[in-house]
């Protein structure tokens, strides 16, 4: 699935969840002592929701960030231009072995064409006794931001598979990723948050980017299968000002 977008449009859609997962995954990954960090890499680190926080408690020049999405890369590295931003994916990180004190991914592990040779190398490129941690949306028990519209889309178009189960959105299966690497003391977390919408619209218009799976879907709808979809969704959310609260599967474990 493409990330191709601009940061505008992926911040309606995820990065306002992406935002404020960041702080709580960081805390949760051990990433807020500044004592013990000294560099950290950011793993499919999109238009840097987790790469600001780093920078902003490391300092820029202690953080790396990656992504394969050419416009994320070049928007954040105009963003924050004392962080080191490669374009490339986590099965191939070009840095060195055991460079990092901390390496993490938010929300990237179910997108690698890989994840086992992913995480290896994010244990590859961080210290003995360094910390790599993911977490990863809860498709499989509801909890994702996306998992209404996809209630409202298999109650109109069953046949429709939905969120497809990719690699750690089921409950226990990021702990037993991160096991089949050489990362120990191996610990799981769930981390939730709420996001606050204004109205229905507001949480309906970003479905109509093309942004995602969920967007690829509205885009293959005609004009009455989208008004029919919208109205279902309508169904399923309160008019005024709500909250959708999200939770991730969070995963971290220490260098041998
Ligand atoms: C849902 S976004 C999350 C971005 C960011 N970490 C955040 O929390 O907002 C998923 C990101 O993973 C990136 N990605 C996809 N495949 C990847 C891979 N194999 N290695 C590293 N990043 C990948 C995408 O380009 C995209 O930026």
């Amino acid at each position: 699935m493409g990330f191709e977008t601009d940061d505008t449009s992926y911040d309606l859609y995820m990065g306002r969840y992406s935002r404020v997962l960041a702080p709580p995954f960081l805390e949760f990954a051990g990433g807020n002592s500044r004592n013990e960090l000294r560099l950290a890499l950011d793993v499919g680190c999109g238009p840097g929701a987790v790469t600001n926080v780093l920078a902003r408690r490391l300092g820029p020049d202690a953080v790396s960030a990656i992504d394969p999405s050419e416009s994320f890369v070049a928007s954040l590295r105009i963003a924050l231009p004392g962080v080191d931003v490669r374009a490339g994916v986590a099965e191939e990180l070009p840095f060195v072995e055991g460079r990092f004190d901390l390496c993490v991914a938010q929300l990237v592990v179910h997108f690698m064409a890989d994840p086992v040779a992913g995480l290896a190398e994010m244990t590859r490129v961080t210290r003995s006794g360094g910390t790599v941690a993911a977490c990863v949306w809860d498709h499989a028990e509801g909890g994702a931001p996306t998992s209404r519209f996809w209630r409202a889309v298999t109650a109109l178009d069953p046949g429709c598979a939905g969120e497809p189960r990719r690699a750690g959105t089921w409950r226990g299966h990021l702990v037993q990723l991160f096991e089949s690497t050489r990362l120990t003391r191996v610990e799981a977390g769930t981390l939730t948050v709420r996001v606050r919408y204004s109205s229905f619209d507001e949480w309906w218009e970003p479905y109509l980017l093309g942004i995602g799976r969920a967007g690829e879907y509205v885009s293959r709808l005609n004009q009455s299968g989208r008004n029919a979809l919208r109205e279902k969704c309508r169904e399923e959310l309160p008019a005024g000002p709500f909250d959708i609260s999200a939770t991730a599967w969070a995963a971290r474990g220490v260098v041998a």
